[in-house]
């Protein structure tokens, strides 16, 4: 008892981030301590969570089904309507099917933790076979916690490559002789906001006949054309790719799902904990996101908006002298080092009315903090110069903005 006593005071002295209390949410406007703010750090990309367009759609899906659905998929909770938001998906990914998960998080958890027990769970239900199966994980050393967790969790053989290095993972490939290998990586990395080079994945796959697992929680309704997502950006569709994604971010609602093609689902169906024995995202959530996949097929004038924003911010960076860990999607953040000066920065920026996250370890490694900016489609330029201007510390930066943050009623000015 006393332990956890001393661990909590230690860890509170660290000053690690455990959230801040908000009075909205970013849209990217929002307020907190009775001030308002814009935000350069928030999942909500496209401005869809507070839509009238999805309330509405969301209201309704009140009306019809009520607030929860009370039980799990498989027993009495299968309402039509996560049908409806799965097939879209799988439409939307070009794959036969897809299967919802309450959150991203889960849905990672429960996959890969799961498929590498299909064999043990078929052979508890009377399969034979003569042949043994064995299964290896094969992850980048930044995917996201879930994936890590979900790998640790299933208890196969796991490999970790070198972020993004290829000629390792190869390496890594080559030694195995496990069965069935499994590669699993980010889509846009999280803290980093680099994309993972899919084609050249999808070519290691198919030389060691070998599935791949993307995750694209930060590339869904953001990347390609149609915000398909990072295979539609790459123009590539393939039977060996799993497809992750999650409906908490572009999509502005809540929930995860795979993409797949029809026999994995099935797997994942029967065998899954986290899809058969716990309930699902709440009806009325599923009712909005059938209305977002709609409106991120409909409305591409967001993902324009956003790009737009996305290159102008990168672009007015160049002049200052500040690093930036990435600059080809919509997170492109400023590497600091210091844990410390990060949650100075971001504070600073704070006072400003500016909201921007100081991303520290653990999520990143020691001495490797930064800002972690992401671009939105409702920023506006005079936004985005006052972000820059402000980074760059002058001192006439407050009375050049003044009309920008008398309009807009922004921070210091409030
Ligand atoms: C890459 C990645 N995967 C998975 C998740 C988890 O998604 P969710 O918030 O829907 O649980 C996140 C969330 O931050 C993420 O960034």
């Amino acid at each position: 008892m006393q332990e956890f006593v001393e661990m909590a005071e230690w860890l509170t002295s660290q000053n690690l981030h455990i959230g801040d209390r908000v009075e909205s949410l970013p849209d990217p406007n929002f307020t907190a301590h009775g001030r308002k703010y814009v935000s350069f750090s928030t999942n909500n990309y496209l401005s869809l969570a507070k839509s009238t367009r999805l309330i509405e759609a969301a209201r309704r899906g009140l009306e019809a089904y009520g607030v929860g659905n009370c039980e799990s998929r498989l027993l009495g909770g299968d309402l039509g309507i996560y049908g409806e938001l799965e097939r879209k998906l799988a439409a939307c990914k070009k794959k036969d099917a897809a299967v919802l998960f309450a959150t991203g998080y889960l849905a990672n958890l429960g996959v890969l933790s799961s498929l590498p027990q299909t064999s043990k769970y078929a052979r508890i239900c009377g399969f034979t076979s003569a042949r043994e199966y064995t299964y290896a994980y094969f992850g980048d050393e930044f995917n996201h916690i879930s994936i890590r967790e979900g790998i640790r969790m299933s208890g196969a053989a796991r490999a970790t490559y070198r972020h993004l290095d290829l000629n390792h993972l190869e390496a890594l490939l080559k030694r195995s002789t496990v069965s069935t290998k499994i590669i699993v990586t980010d889509g846009v990395f999280s803290q980093d906001g680099d994309i993972a080079p899919l084609p050249d994945l999808l070519q290691l796959a198919e030389r060691y006949d070998t599935t791949l697992y993307v995750d694209d929680a930060h590339g869904a309704g953001v990347l390609g054309e149609h915000g398909g997502g990072i295979a539609e950006h790459f123009g590539i569709t393939s039977e060996r790719m799993i497809y992750m994604g999650t409906l908490s971010k572009a999509y502005g609602g809540i929930g995860g799902f795979v993409a797949t093609e029809s026999h994995i689902a099935q797997i994942i169906r029967l065998a899954c904990s986290a899809y058969g024995f716990t309930s699902t995202l709440p009806p009325d959530q599923a009712a909005a996101l059938c209305e977002a996949g709609d409106m991120i097929r409909d409305e591409p004038e967001r993902r324009v908006r956003l790009w737009e924003n996305q290159r102008y911010f990168v672009k007015r960076m160049s002049d200052l002298p500040y690093r930036l860990v990435s600059t080809n999607s919509p997170i492109v953040p400023i590497l600091v080092g210091d844990e410390d000066v990060a949650d100075g920065l971001a504070r600073s920026l704070g006072e400003f009315g500016i909201h921007v996250d100081a991303v520290r370890f653990p999520a990143v490694p020691l001495r490797k903090a930064r800002l972690r900016i992401q671009l939105n489609t409702g920023h506006t330029k005079q936004d985005i110069d006052f972000l820059v201007d402000t980074l760059r510390g002058q001192q006439h930066c407050v009375g050049r903005h003044k009309q920008y943050l008398n309009e807009r009623n922004v921070g210091i000015i409030a």
